[in-house]
């Protein structure tokens, strides 16, 4: 029986929207104060959910501990606290627009979450990232969104 798990964790760090290949004013006009040369921070939340069939052994889709300890090996200490134009170097050449941080994250995530030994494996279903109050993305791997199996995105 499929469940799906979500957690949410916290981190906070800054970038700047711009694009080397695009010219100052083609900069300004498309991201605004995003643009802004010395960057702006978030505190982003983000939520990570899997998916996967309860063990009856523990009752559970994943351990949450070895849940936490993917997220902050994986996510938290490379982004917490960093700039990402400057510190990451996916970011180096990407934009790092939180539709991008989304899709790295699960790509990231994708392959190491695992139920441990002799459970089942669940799968990363689903990354949101919330930059504000007023702004959230999520991504599904490119997979049809949770719980709608023909709705295609
Ligand atoms: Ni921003």
């Amino acid at each position: 029986m499929m469940v799906y798990l979500t957690r949410r964790y916290r981190f906070s760090a800054s970038h700047r929207l711009h694009n080397d290949r695009l010219t100052t004013e083609e900069n300004a006009r498309l991201y605004g104060k995003c643009d802004n040369a010395y960057g702006h921070g978030h505190n982003y939340v983000l939520e990570v959910t899997v998916a996967g069939d309860v063990a009856p052994a523990t009752g559970m889709v994943l351990d949450l501990g070895m849940m936490d300890g993917a997220v902050q090996r994986a996510v938290l200490d490379r982004f917490d606290l960093m700039n990402l134009n400057l510190d990451d170097k996916r970011f180096r050449t990407v934009v790092p627009s939180t539709e991008n941080v989304c899709i790295e994250i699960f790509d990231t995530l994708k392959d190491k979450l695992s139920g441990g030994p002799g459970r089942p494996v669940p799968r990363l279903d689903r990354i949101r990232l919330e930059e504000t109050s007023s702004n959230a993305f999520e991504y599904f791997g490119d997979r049809p969104k949770s719980g709608t199996g023909k709705q295609v995105r």
